[in-house]
C-alpha cells in the first residue's frame, strides 16, 4: 500500500521511503487484487476488529477453566480494571498539518529494529489457555518482526523457540535458587547459547496468590488434570483438536532439572520444590555477572528500584504489575511509568506491561515514557478466538491501530510520541512514591 507523506525535511524524506513497510490496512475496503491471505486477514479484520471481539469468542470457544486461567486475576480483578482504567483516562493531543498517511511503526529495543514497539508479554502456560499457543506465538512474532518472550514454564525449549523465532526471542525466567541457582543459572547459559535478545527475570511474584475464578473453575494447587477438568476439556472441540495436534502441554524447557518429567502436575510440584520468592538484589547481580547479553527484570513500579537496577547494570526492565494477576492493591503499571522513566528514561529501555489491549493504549504508553508496550492476555484471547490464526491477526490489529493513532496525532514516527501533549492524571507523582518506606 502506498502512503504519503509530506515531506519538507530529510527526517520525513527518509520516514516516506519507510513507510511502504507500514502495512495500514482499512479493514472497510478490500483490494480487487488482494491475495487469499490478505482476504483472510481483512475479513478477520471485520469480524473482529479489536482485542474485546476475541476476548467474548474465545470465552465461549475455550474450556472454562482455559478461559479463566487466561483471563482472570487476583481478588475481583481490581487490579486488571484499574490497567485499563488508567490507560483509557490518559488524553493525547494531536497537531495536523504534517502528516498525511499512517506513518510506520519501526523501532529499535536493546540494538535491534523491530517493526513495532509491540511485544508478546511472557505467559506462564500459555499452552493450558491453548495447547500448541507458544508455537504460534513465536511464529506470529517471528513472521511480524516483534519481540516474543517465551516464558520459561513453556511448552516448547528454549532452543526450539530460538530456531523458530531466531531474530526476535527473549526469554523470560523465574527464580530458581536451590543448589546455589543451579538451574537458573543453566537457563541463563541455554539462553545466551540460544542467542536470545534478551533475558528477563521476573521478580513480581515474591509470593503466590489466589485468583478465585481459577479456583472456582476447578483449577487446583498443586495442579491436578482432575476429571471436572478432563469433562470441561471435552466441551470445547477446538481446544481439544489443538491438544490432539500439539500434545498435552508440557513443560520442556525445564525437563532437563525434573530427572526427564514433564507433565503440568511434575512441573507444579517441581515449582513448590525448586521454585519460588522474587530475586534479591545479590541475586540479579549475580546474574548481571554471568549473562553477557541484554539482562532485564520484569515486576518494577518503584523508580527507586528502576534506579537500583540500573545501578547494578541492566539494561532495561518491565513495569509490570504482572497482568492485574498478583494483588488488587497495586498502582496501575501505566501510572508507574512516567516517574520510572523521569528516573531512568535515558539509561535502560522501559517495556510497559499490563492492561495493553490495542494500539492506543501502544502509543499512550510510549507517550509517557515507556519505549514499547507488551501483551500477554489480547494475544491468548486471539488463539482463544480463532487458534493458529489469533496471533497474527492481533498483531495486526494492533500495529494498524498504532500507525492510524500515530497518523492521528501527527507524529511520524513512534519516536515523537514523546513529544505529544497528554494528560495523564492517575499517573503516580514523585510525592506520592516519596511516602513509602525506602529499601
Ligand atoms: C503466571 O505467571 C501466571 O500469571 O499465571
Amino acid at each position: 500500500m502506498e502512503l504519503k507523506v509530506m515531506s519538507d525535511s530529510s527526517k520525513s524524506q527518509e520516514t516516506a521511503s519507510n513507510t511502504k513497510k507500514a502495512g495500514y490496512v482499512d479493514p472497510r475496503y478490500l483490494d480487487e487484487n488482494a491475495s487469499r491471505d490478505q482476504r483472510i486477514a481483512l475479513e478477520l479484520r471485520r469480524r473482529y476488529p479489536n482485542a474485546f471481539d476475541l476476548r467474548k469468542k474465545a470465552q465461549k470457544r475455550l474450556p472454562r477453566f482455559a478461559f479463566e486461567y487466561i483471563d482472570g486475576g487476583a481478588g475481583s480483578d481490581g487490579n486488571i480494571k484499574r490497567n485499563w482504567d488508567s490507560l483509557d483516562r490518559i488524553e493525547l493531543m494531536p497537531r495536523y498539518g504534517n502528516v498525511v498517511a499512517p506513518p510506520p511503526t519501526n523501532t529499535k529495543l536493546f540494538g535491534v529494529t523491530y517493526n513495532a514497539p509491540i511485544g508478546i508479554s511472557p505467559i506462564g502456560g500459555p499452552g493450558t489457555g491453548f495447547p500448541g499457543a507458544e508455537r504460534f506465538l513465536a511464529r506470529a512474532a517471528q513472521a511480524a518482526g516483534i519481540p516474543y518472550t517465551l516464558g520459561v514454564l513453556s511448552a516448547i525449549t528454549i532452543e526450539e523457540a530460538a530456531e523458530i523465532a531466531p531474530d526476535v526471542l527473549w526469554l523470560q525466567i523465574y527464580r530458581f535458587a536451590r543448589n546455589d541457582h543451579k538451574i537458573g543459572l543453566d537457563l541463563a547459559r541455554r539462553a545466551e547459547t540460544a542467542g536470545v535478545k534478551a533475558l528477563v527475570l521476573t521478580w513480581d511474584t515474591p509470593v503466590r496468590t489466589t485468583r478465585p475464578r481459577e479456583v472456582k473453575a476447578g483449577i487446583t494447587n498443586p495442579f491436578r488434570l482432575n476429571m471436572r477438568l478432563k469433562m470441561d476439556a471435552m466441551s470445547s472441540p477446538p481446544w481439544l483438536m489443538s491438544m490432539v495436534r500439539n500434545g498435552i502441554p508440557r513443560f520442556v524447557s525445564i525437563k532437563p532439572y525434573m530427572g526427564g518429567a514433564s507433565s503440568l502436575e511434575e512441573a507444579a510440584k517441581f515449582m513448590r520444590t525448586e521454585g519460588g520468592g522474587a530475586f534479591t538484589w545479590e541475586e540479579v547481580k549475580r546474574y548481571r555477572d554471568v549473562f553477557k547479553g541484554r539482562l532485564v527484570v520484569k515486576g518494577i513500579l518503584h523508580p527507586e528500584d528502576a534506579k537500583r537496577a540500573v545501578e547494578i547494570g541492566l539494561d532495561g526492565l518491565f513495569v509490570s504489575n504482572h497482568g492485574g494477576r498478583q494483588i488488587e492493591a497495586l498502582p496501575a503499571s501505566i501510572d508507574a511509568v512516567p516517574a520510572i522513566a523521569r528516573e531512568v528514561g535515558n539509561k535502560a529501555t522501559i517495556v510497559l506491561d499490563s492492561g495493553v489491549r490495542s494500539g492506543i493504549d501502544v502509543a499512550r504508553a510510549l507517550a509517557v515514557g515507556a519505549d514499547a508496550a507488551f501483551a500477554g492476555k489480547a494475544f491468548l484471547w486471539s488463539l482463544g478466538a480463532l487458534g493458529e490464526r489469533g496471533p497474527k491477526h492481533m498483531i495486526d490489529v494492533l500495529k494498524a491501530e498504532l500507525s492510524s493513532t500515530l497518523g492521528q496525532l501527527g507524529c511520524l514516527s513512534v519516536g515523537e510520541l514523546r513529544d505529544v501533549a497528554r494528560r495523564h492524571k492517575t499517573a503516580w507523582s514523585q510525592e506520592d512514591f516519596a511516602t513509602g518506606k525506602s529499601n
